[in-house]
């Protein structure tokens, strides 16, 4: 299995801190934030990795992970020009990916605790077309939003919903076959003007083809100034760090 680093975007939301620098560069805790995308990639046994960078200082990025010989991966690197989306980011993984199945991880996202060794192997080897890992949060408007039955299977994602159909979100970790690209071609912009990674889920949906797990570990999005906070939180922690978050 091959690996995608979304790295691109503008880090909007973390303005002024990404008014000159990139948003994967931020610390969490002790690290970068964008080590730990690139441990949960090295945690499911994948070597070759394609990192996608866009925004400020990628030059920076670069120069932080070089060829990720340090972190026992095999980098290759490509940019992406504007924040499309992040399906038009996966989409620029074509040539890299080949024939092999992948899986993309957001460079915001922060995961701690359960390996993904198993569940990258599962859907390698099963029969899905795509699929992504499931968690809970108090907050899902801000997120993709997972619809699911009376069995809790997932019917539908919608991108950001002012009105959530359940508090059970897609988190930034997706399993995907070679033939996502020619879906990701048919895909329309959304109104905000993004390829939407939920529009692509969708199509496995209707395809009867996805693949869902709930994800058991610790899970953080870094992508605006509380949950920078919280997530660095998250991290000490776990490793025996400061027990309560600043007041
Ligand atoms: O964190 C999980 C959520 O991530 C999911 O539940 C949502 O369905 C998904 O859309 C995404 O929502 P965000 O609003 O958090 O996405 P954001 O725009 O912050 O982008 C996440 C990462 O993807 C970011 O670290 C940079 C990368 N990215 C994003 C865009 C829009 C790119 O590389 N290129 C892009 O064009």
């Amino acid at each position: 299995m091959k690996g995608v680093l979304l790295a691109g975007g503008t880090g909007s939301r973390l303005h002024p801190l990404t008014l000159v620098t990139n948003k994967h560069l931020l610390p969490v805790h002790d690290r970068p934030m964008i080590h730990y995308p690139i441990e949960t990639l090295r945690g499911m046994g994948i070597r070759e990795v394609l990192v996608i960078l866009g925004g400020r200082s990628i030059g920076d990025i670069v120069e932080l992970l070089a060829d990720g010989r340090d972190h026992g991966l095999d980098l290759t690197y490509r940019y992406q020009r504007g924040a499309l989306g992040i399906a038009h980011a996966i989409g620029l993984a074509r040539d890299f990916v080949g024939s092999d199945p992948f899986c993309v991880v957001l460079g915001d996202n922060i995961l701690v605790g359960e390996p993904l060794e198993p569940v990258a192997r599962a859907f390698a080897e099963g029969p899905w077309g795509g699929g992504t890992l499931l968690t809970r949060v108090p907050d899902p408007q801000r997120f993709g939003v997972a619809e699911l039955d009376a069995d809790g299977r997932v019917i539908g994602f919608e991108e950001k919903p002012a009105h959530p159909k359940s508090d059970s979100i897609p988190i930034g970790v997706y399993f995907l076959r070679p033939d996502a690209f020619s879906v990701i071609d048919r895909l329309v912009p959304s109104g905000r003007g993004e390829l939407e990674i939920t529009d692509l889920l969708n199509h496995y949906i209707a395809n009867g083809g996805l693949f869902t797990r709930h994800y058991d570990g610790a899970w953080h999005d870094a992508g605006t100034i509380d949950s920078l906070l919280e997530a660095s939180v998250l991290v000490a922690r776990r490793s025996g760090g400061p027990a309560e978050p600043p007041r």
